[in-house]
This record gives C-alpha cells, structure tokens and sequence, in this order.
C-alpha cells in the first residue's frame, strides 16, 4: 500500500536540561541538522522538553524562524480549575505545541496513570489542538504471560482512543518497556510485529485508509547505529528517542538516518 506518513523523530528529554540548557541545546541541534542540509519536510524533528523549558524553546524556536516543532512530556486531562501541579493543554497550545505526549511507561508506572486517564489526556490535547503522542506497550512480565507480544500494546490503544473521533490527528509510539532506557532495543522484526498489529487495530477502529495514514513510531533505546534497521519495517514510522536525544550529534544522526549506510 503507497502511504504519505512522514518520518517523525521526537527527542524526549524527560526530567533533563533545565530552561537555559534547552536554549543551547535548540541552537545546537539546529545549527548541526543545518551544516548537515537537513529537509524538515522529509523527516519531521520534535523535541518534548521539561514544561518550565517550554517557553524558552518557544522564543527560540520564534526568533530563528526554525522548522523544529515541540510539544509536552504530558498534560491535564482537565482544561483549568484547582488541579494544584497539573498544566492545561491550553497552556501548552499557547506555548506553540503541536504535540502531547500521553501514556509514557513512566507515568503510568510512576504516577499510576492507568488507560482510562490517558483516554482523557488523549481527548483534553485533541480538544485543545494538540496533536496527542500515545505511548503503548508491554513490560517482559506481560510479554510472557501473553499469548502475543502486541496483546497489551493493542488494548492499552484500544481504551486509550475510545470516543476519538475518526479524523482526529494521532501519532502512536510503541515502547516496549522492557527496552527503555535499558539499552536493551527490541529487534527490528519484533519491533515490526507490534505495530503491524497496532495498524491492524486502528484500521479496525478507524477504516484501513484512515489508518495507513497514522504515523506509529517505536521508542526503547533507539541509537544512531540501530535505528536505520528499525526505519527500514513498513509500519515504523519514526521513533520516540530518550537517552540519545540528549546527545546533539546522536539525535541528529538519528533525524538524518537515511544517510547510513544501508539505510
Ligand atoms: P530511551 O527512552 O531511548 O532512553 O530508551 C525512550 C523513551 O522512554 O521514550
């Protein structure tokens, strides 16, 4: 099937680089994807910083007129009120973000956030413009214990997107828990495996031309040297990029991944 999904590449920085080091680490990136003639329009480049770096990577973002796009690590499910720590996806609309992530393993892991809160996340960024990032997948444990690997990464999709509506703009990331942060990638063909079943399950949700035009990334230790390999499945669509995203050079190699070898 001839798609148009383009490439996406979205560095999440987590709880990492505070307001002034995002300023240099923007110019930086920048300048390199640059140097290097990189065409935005080819490969999409998002960057998810900390909320209090938002506003500095907005005016930076403004003044060199860059291609760069950004967007929230999370966001509230509700739009304003007494909810003391939470931000509005307004607020964030405001800031200029295209994106919201929604559902990383570490805020349902950590902060308890279980399918159903994510289905509200998942409507507040629709509702306030944002185009919500939403992260699926299956710790070892739930591997094992499943019949197939895509079980768990399918159902968390599943309630995650009920009552969306069906042109609602979506990116999905796969993130096998198991290979976050841990060096441990999934291979590309197990990487693959999922997200075919996770287009297989959109299709079903929204129609086969609807979901063969949703960009389904795969997050888990991607690196500059494994992520042509993993760009190469058909249902990949980008990648959702931790640890490597806070090296210039390694997200920039992993934005220009096309020109490895092989690739
Ligand atoms: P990692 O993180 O690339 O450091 O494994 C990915 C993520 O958590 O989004």
């Amino acid at each position: 099937m001839v798609t148009a999904r383009t490439p996406l590449m979205a560095g999440n920085w987590k709880m990492n680089l505070d307001h002034l080091q995002s300023i240099a680490f923007v110019q930086k990136l920048a300048w390199t994807l640059k140097d290097a003639d990189h065409d935005y329009s080819q490969v999409e480049v998002a960057v998810f910083p900390p909320f209090t770096d938002l506003r500095s990577v907005q005016t930076i973002v403004d003044a060199d007129k860059l291609d760069l796009v950004y967007g929230g690590q999370d966001l509230s499910p509700h739009d304003s009120g007494a909810y003391t720590g939470d931000v509005s996806g307004a607020f964030l609309a405001k800031l200029g973000c295209a994106y919201a992530l929604v559902g990383h393993s570490e805020r349902r892991t950590i902060h308890g956030e279980d399918d159903a809160v994510c289905n509200a996340k998942v409507q507040a960024a629709l509702r306030h413009g944002l185009v919500p990032v939403l992260c699926v997948g299956e710790t070892l444990e739930q591997r094992e214990a499943t019949e197939t690997p895509s079980e768990v990464a399918v159902a968390q999709l599943l309630v995650g997107l009920e009552g969306v509506a069906d042109d609602a703009e979506l990116v999905i990331a796969y993130e096998p828990v198991w290979a976050i942060g841990t060096g441990r990638v999934a291979t590309a063909e197990q990487a693959q495996e999922v997200c075919h079943d996770l287009r297989a399950a959109l299709a079903e949700r929204f129609g086969a031309e609807r979901a063969a035009a949703i960009r389904i990334l795969y997050g888990g230790s991607v690196k500059p040297d494994n992520v042509a390999a993993i760009m190469r499945e058909p249902d990949i669509d980008g990648a959702l990029v931790g640890g490597a995203s806070l090296v210039v050079d390694d997200f920039a190699a992993i934005v220009r991944y096309r020109q490895h070898v092989g690739a």
